[in-house]
């Protein structure tokens, strides 16, 4: 993806150069990538990662969950026997939870894996979570990855977004990460910000508010995974090996304990003021979503013939069909003339 900047720019001297110079120090600083131990983005500068046994806790999938690198690198593995999971030891009001992810390559229709926050343990009917969900590819086609909130239980009300990635994502690891706060929302690929849930008054309870727990797993979605289902787990490609690393959790720990002090105290924590974006984090926000949004439950007018009351993207509407799936992408879905406006 940085292959085509080594043409040799234009010998213009000085007002073409120096923005040369500034990219080609970033993409240097930064890397086009970002493996594992590689220079973390913007939300994560300074932040250390964990090793597992720090923070993390196996759920399920006995050996199909295995520790590399002195317990900072897991894989998680999906055969036909199991998948495999991990989540954090304590629960969390607010944070921000990050780990670079390395997905399973070639063929992995049906496969997903999740990287999320819930207390769907606790709260069974009033639960809250906070998903990235990477669903599965057949081959050829890249990975979608899709966000989610709910609140309270508001199961009803999805609010999912899809996107297709500007990188493929089994080729190397990629920072995804979730900044949780009482205000704000903001999911993160890399350094950029792909989504902003800012808490309306509105939403109400749907904007998660309870403790969560931070969850990773790989599982066998054949029912709904890859285009609605339609492609299966194919065994003859297993194990399916999901890597994770630079696992980064900072956040205001509550004690398990409902009965001991809910209120958590962790000082004014840094990501309160990660929180709010600058003008460049807010730009690179837009074009990403402009350009890799594939669908929005914003848009959605099958599901929400009256969109949710946190909706206002009348600016990206025009992109997106009735059922909230973005046009000219991968075939036709609608005409445009069933544009809703
Ligand atoms: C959450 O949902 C429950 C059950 O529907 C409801 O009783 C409760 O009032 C809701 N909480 C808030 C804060 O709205």
């Amino acid at each position: 993806m940085m292959a085509s900047s080594s043409s040799s720019p234009s010998p213009r001297p000085s007002r073409r150069l120096l923005p040369v110079l500034a990219v080609a120090a970033a993409v240097l600083l930064l890397g086009p990538g970002g493996g594992v131990e590689a220079r973390q983005p913007p939300p994560l500068h300074g932040v250390r990662p964990m090793a597992f046994g720090e923070g993390y806790t196996q759920i399920f999938g006995s050996a199909n969950l295995a520790l590399r690198g002195e317990g900072r690198r897991v894989h998680l593995s999906l055969d036909e026997a199991t998948g495999a999971g991990f989540a954090s030891q304590d629960l969390f009001l607010h944070g921000f939870f990050s780990a670079a992810v390395k997905l399973p390559a070639d063929y992995a229709a049906g496969v997903v894996v999740a990287f999320y926050l819930t207390n769907g343990d606790r709260y069974e009917k009033t639960h809250d979570e906070l998903d990235f969900e990477f669903l599965g590819n057949v081959r050829g086609r890249e990975w979608r990855v899709q966000t989610n909130v709910y609140g309270n239980g508001s199961t009803g009300a999805g609010r999912e977004e899809r996107y297709d990635l500007p990188f493929d994502p089994t080729d190397d690891f990629h920072h995804y990460s979730i900044l949780w706060t009482k205000h704000r929302i903001i999911f993160y690929v890399d350094e950029t910000p792909i989504r902003e849930v800012a808490r309306t008054e509105a939403m109400g309870a749907a904007f998660p508010s309870k403790p969560m727990s931070l969850y990773a797993t790989i599982w066998d979605g054949s029912a709904w995974a890859t285009l609605g289902g339609r492609y299966r787990v194919d065994y003859k490609y297993a194990p399916f090996v999901a890597q994770f690393g630079d696992l980064v959790m900072q956040g205001c720990p509550v004690s398990s304990n409902p009965a001991a002090a809910a209120a958590p105290s962790c000082g004014t924590p840094w990501f309160e003021a990660a929180a709010s974006l600058s003008g460049e984090q807010r730009r690179a926000m837009a074009a990403f979503r402009h350009g890799h949004m594939s669908y929005s439950y914003c848009h959605d007018r099958r599901r929400y013939p009256v969109a949710l009351s946190e909706c206002d993207a009348a600016r990206l509407r025009r992109l997106f069909g009735p059922d909230g799936m973005k046009y000219g992408r991968r075939g036709a879905r609608g005409r445009r003339s069933d544009v809703v406006m």
